[in-house]
């Protein structure tokens, strides 16, 4: 079997690439180009898969449709993930014509790439609990309105509908996968898990004072990565093509994973995080809890990975990078510029 997958340098992209490839799948991941070499998550795999085995690395972008129906004409894949986007919901109020533009061209241009091609090829759309836009305290599933509240699940909303209009009108397997949020240690450093996580672990080792947030009391049904990316391959094999939700069930507010991270160190986050208008959204999502029991009953998938687990192996991996961190700093190989980035 191959797949293409798109955005195989993210978070997603890790671990689908990597239970793909463990399911003897050929893998050929789409890398934009940068200045610097951005293939940290996926170094292990290029160590153990490739390049001349089963993981193939090729330069692409999105926005780029002549390369991306190149890649799929020239590849011919069973299956493709379209998990490449503008991911950073805060960053698409600032980026709104790139954000809408890298997600709405990108996801066209690979199912009409299919319709024109090879309409035996299965579709995979990341679509995000974020188009329902969160204002009541709901379960929210697949039949659930959508609200979206930002550039960025705005132009989710457009691939989502796109998705199942190619569905409907040409016969394509496209499905989406309504994604609630879902977390690793591996996540971007500006996303508020992982920020906190990494400010734990740094405030743990002595190398960070205090922690900046926005918003305390927006909550969150959160996840870990890894269960959701099995789920994304269970709906690429269910029999018929169909949009699922992908969630725990649970929900809890920024404060609530905030006070858990600092207490698996043993600290009391009140004494540490301060907040800042800066990092307040325009419009705010408030409140997000999906419903996975389409996806229970159909792909027989749920989320494993508990709350207090995922804090914890999100702590327990910072705490490492910070021990590495500190080593780097005591030897003045690094500076401290933290505090700017995120
Ligand atoms: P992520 O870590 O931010 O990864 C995004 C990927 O897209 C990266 O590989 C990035 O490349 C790539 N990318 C960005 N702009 C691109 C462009 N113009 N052309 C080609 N590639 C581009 O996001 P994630 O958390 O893995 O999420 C994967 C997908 O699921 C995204 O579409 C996201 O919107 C969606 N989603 C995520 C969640 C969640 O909670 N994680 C929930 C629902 C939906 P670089 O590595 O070079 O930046
Ligand atoms: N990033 C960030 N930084 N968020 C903060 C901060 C902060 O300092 N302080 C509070 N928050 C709040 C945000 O306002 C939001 O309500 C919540 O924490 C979660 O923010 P993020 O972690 O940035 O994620 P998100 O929910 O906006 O978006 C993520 O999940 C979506 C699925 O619902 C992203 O992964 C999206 O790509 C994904 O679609």
């Amino acid at each position: 079997m191959k797949a293409i997958v798109t955005g195989t340098t993210g978070q997603d992209g890790y671990y689908l690439s990597k239970q793909l490839l463990q399911n003897g799948y050929e893998v050929h991941g789409l890398v934009r180009r940068s200045s610097n070499i951005n293939t940290f998550r996926i170094d292990p795999l290029i160590s153990e898969y490739g390049p001349e085995g089963k993981f193939k690395l090729y330069y692409s972008d999105l926005i780029d449709s002549s390369s991306i129906t190149n890649l799929i004409n020239n590849i011919q894949p069973d299956e493709i993930y379209n998990l490449a986007a503008q991911s950073h919901v805060a960053v698409s109020f600032k980026n709104p014509i790139y954000s809408t533009h890298t997600s709405t061209t990108g996801t066209v241009t690979i199912l009409e790439s299919i319709r024109n091609g090879n309409k035996d090829i299965k579709f995979y759309q990341a679509s995000s609990s974020e188009m329902f836009g969160g204002e009541k305290e709901e379960k929210l599933n697949e039949k659930s309105k959508l609200n979206p509240k930002s550039p960025y699940a705005a132009a989710k909303v457009f691939c989502h509908d796109m998705t199942k209009i190619y569905r409907e009108a040409y016969g394509i397997f496209a499905v989406n996968g309504i994604l609630f949020n879902h977390e690793s240690p591996v996540r971007g450093e500006t996303f508020v898990t992982r920020k906190i996580t990494q400010a734990v672990g740094r405030i743990h080792l002595g190398l960070q004072s205090k922690l900046t947030l926005g918003n305390l009391d927006a909550s969150r049904d959160w996840g870990f990565a890894g269960d959701y990316t099995k789920g994304m391959y269970l709906m690429m094999q269910h029999s018929e093509p169909d949009d699922w939700v992908l969630a725990t069930g649970e929900t809890h507010t920024v404060k609530e994973f905030a006070s858990k991270a600092f207490e698996s160190v043993g600290l009391n986050w009140e004494e540490f995080v301060e907040t800042s208008d800066k990092y307040k959204r325009p419009n705010e999502v408030n409140h997000l809890l999906g419903d996975p029991e389409k996806a229970k009953n159909e792909l027989g998938w749920v989320a494993e990975t508990s709350f207090d687990d995922l804090v914890k192996m999100m702590v327990e991996s910072d705490i490492e990078s910070a021990e590495r961190e500190k080593v780097l700093l005591e030897n003045k190989l690094i500076k401290p510029t933290w505090e700017y980035h995120t």
